[in-house]
Formats: structure tokens, C-alpha cells, sequence
């Protein structure tokens, strides 16, 4: 009985050994130390044995019974270890390494602008007016005042969409935010033709032209329009109210020039420019040493687009004028590159 003590220990403790998951073990528990393990069946026979063996075989039994037991909880713990590094090294969180930086994203520059333009034309009455970007040659062209053939068509070449649309009438996309005035004067008159109500919008959007992509001329870039139609509108309410902009926009004390010009659609026309903010007008090399920044166009809404709009000429004035926010974000933060605007390069984007 000594001898199979001796085998119960040694086989357990060596097969105890090799295990390292939890499973085997708990069978190796029930196999060696449960209930009907060889050993319990040694301590079930101890009665039976002669008196002067029982004191013997019990002292060994219960030693090989305490030595197992022992051996089994080194294991225990141990696999608990086990399981502790292997979580470590895979789940691994190093609160010593600096942590990841949020980064916060921001309005694109010429939204920017935008909404500044948007804020202080608000100030002054004026609405926010969307317009398609996709139109038919009748109302990017003729409509308002541009005949087919005109040479002033030439300063806008479009990129048409090939289509089965009339000949004479293809679509294209937006060479400028003027057609929306079209849509805009049809939509009020709508409201009552015989007597149409006033406009005062301003019609922001992209706009696209076939151009030769350079520094200063992308194909697409950003227009802000303005309309405002009624009974006694002059050309005194277009330059105070563009010079005021101009002032809200560029800085209180900017002086504004009013330079003829010409439109299809306006008549007279003008374009302004504003008193270089960079050197007050003396000459430098972002006014390229004139003193004057050309900021818009503007002009009188000519009569046949008023009557185009269903604004009858004889009663009806009005002004309108479009500028470019690419080209104010340009001279205002000294950009020297046009195409960095639509180019999506967050390098040049979070500088703003
Ligand atoms: N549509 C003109 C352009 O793109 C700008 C303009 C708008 C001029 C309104 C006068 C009045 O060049």
C-alpha cells in the first residue's frame, strides 16, 4: 500500500506538472483528490487494516494528500499569473505614452468669408438666395442681355453638358451667380405680377468656368451676387451701400473707387476697387504699385433684364453686383495661389 501511495504521489505530481490551462486541471483535481480519486479510496480502506500498519499508511497518506493539495494551489496560482501577463502583453495600455491629440475641425476659409459677407449684408436687409448651378444658356446668357455670339461671352467660356436639350438653348454650368437674379425677380413677381414686390438678396455659390488653371484663374471658384429691385432705386444706393460693405469688410476708414466699366446686364456698369489695406495706398507689391485693389463688378440692373425678371422697366430700378470671396481671402491673407483653395490640403486649410 506504501508502494501505491508512493505511485499515487509521483504520477500526480508529475502529470501535475505539464498542466497549464484551467480545464485539466479541475480534471486532474477530481482524478487525483476527489471523492473517488485511488487516494480517498486508500484513506476508505485504512479500517481495514491491520492495527500496527493503520498509523503508518495513514501518516503517508495524509502526507502524499497534503503535499498534492499544495502542489495543486502553487498551480492555481500560477496559472493565474499566467493569464494576468498574457492579458498584459495583448490588451496592453501603457499610461506612460503620451496620448493621442484631438484634432478639431474648422469652417473651409472661403465659408469663412462667406458668412462675413452674409453678416454684414444681413445688417442691411439683405437675404440669402440659392440659385442652381447647373442652367440653361438661356438664363446664364440670354436672359440677361447676352445675345448668342456676344464677345462678352467670351470672358466666361463654359463647360457644357452635352445633352438632347435645344440647339440653341444647351445646358451649362453656372459661368457666374447672375442667372439667379432671372430666377429670383420671376419668383417674387410671381407673388403679384401686376404690382411685384422689392428684392434686396444676396445669391452666393460656385461657379465654373472653362478657364487655363493658373495661379490667379481656377476652373471653379466661389461668387457672392447681390439684387436690389424697386421704385426708386439709384446708382446714390449702389455706391453707399457697396462702400459700406467695403468699410464692414475691409476696415472703417478703406476708401472705395467706382471705375466704369461694362456688363450685359448693368447699364451703367462699374467695377470698385478699395484703397490697398496693405500699404494705405501708397503702392506695394500686393496693389502692384497702384494704391487700388479691384474688389467687384456692379452696375443699374439693365431694363431688359428687369422686364426679363417681370419687373416692368418704367416703374422698377434697381442694382446688382457679384464678387469673388476666393480673391478677397487671397489679398486679405496674402494667399499667392488661387489653387490651393479647392486643392483639399489640410496643410493649407488649418492655417485658417
Ligand atoms: N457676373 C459678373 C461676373 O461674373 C459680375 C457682376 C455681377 C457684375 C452683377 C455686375 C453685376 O463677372
Amino acid at each position: 500500500m506504501i508502494e501505491q501511495l508512493e505511485m499515487i504521489e509521483q504520477e500526480g505530481l508529475s502529470e501535475l506538472d505539464a498542466i497549464d490551462d484551467h480545464e485539466t486541471l479541475e480534471t486532474w483535481r477530481v482524478a487525483n483528490l476527489g471523492r473517488s480519486s485511488p487516494l480517498m479510496g486508500i484513506f476508505d480502506q485504512l479500517g481495514q487494516l491491520p492495527k500496527e500498519e493503520r498509523p503508518s499508511i495513514g501518516r503517508r497518506a495524509n502526507q502524499v494528500k497534503q503535499n498534492l493539495e499544495a502542489h495543486y494551489a502553487d498551480k492555481v496560482e500560477y496559472l493565474r499569473q499566467a493569464d494576468l501577463r498574457r492579458s498584459l502583453e495583448t490588451e496592453q495600455l501603457d499610461v506612460t505614452l503620451p496620448g493621442r491629440k484631438k484634432t478639431t475641425g474648422r469652417l473651409h476659409p472661403i465659408t469663412q468669408t462667406m458668412r462675413q459677407i452674409y453678416q454684414i449684408f444681413a445688417e442691411m436687409g439683405f437675404q440669402v438666395y440659392q440659385s442652381r448651378d447647373v442652367e440653361t444658356d438661356e438664363y446664364n446668357f440670354q436672359l440677361l442681355n447676352f445675345p448668342p455670339h456676344h464677345p462678352a461671352r467670351d470672358m466666361q467660356d463654359s463647360f457644357y453638358v452635352s445633352c438632347d436639350h435645344e440647339v440653341d438653348n444647351p445646358i451649362l454650368l453656372r459661368t457666374h451667380t447672375s442667372p439667379g437674379q432671372i430666377h429670383a425677380m420671376r419668383e417674387y413677381a410671381q407673388e403679384n405680377p401686376e404690382d411685384p414686390p422689392p428684392i434686396r438678396i444676396i445669391l452666393p455659390g460656385m461657379v465654373y468656368r472653362h478657364e487655363q488653371v493658373t495661379t490667379r484663374a481656377e476652373s471653379q471658384f466661389t461668387q457672392v451676387e447681390g439684387l436690389a429691385v424697386g421704385k426708386s432705386i439709384t446708382f446714390s444706393d449702389l455706391k453707399g451701400t457697396l462702400s459700406d460693405f467695403n468699410k464692414r469688410m475691409f476696415g472703417m476708414h478703406v476708401r472705395s473707387r467706382f471705375r466704369a466699366s461694362h456688363f450685359p446686364f448693368t447699364e451703367p456698369s462699374a467695377e470698385v476697387d478699395i484703397e490697398c489695406f496693405v500699404c494705405g495706398g501708397k503702392g506695394c507689391s500686393v496693389c502692384k504699385r497702384t494704391g487700388w485693389l479691384e474688389i467687384l463688378g456692379c452696375g443699374m440692373v439693365h431694363p431688359i433684364v428687369l422686364q426679363n425678371g417681370g419687373y416692368d422697366p418704367n416703374k422698377f430700378t434697381g442694382f446688382a453686383f457679384g464678387m469673388g470671396p476666393e480673391r478677397i481671402t487671397m489679398l486679405r491673407n496674402r494667399v499667392e495661389d488661387i489653387r490651393y483653395f479647392w486643392a483639399n490640403d489640410i496643410r493649407f486649410l488649418e492655417q485658417f
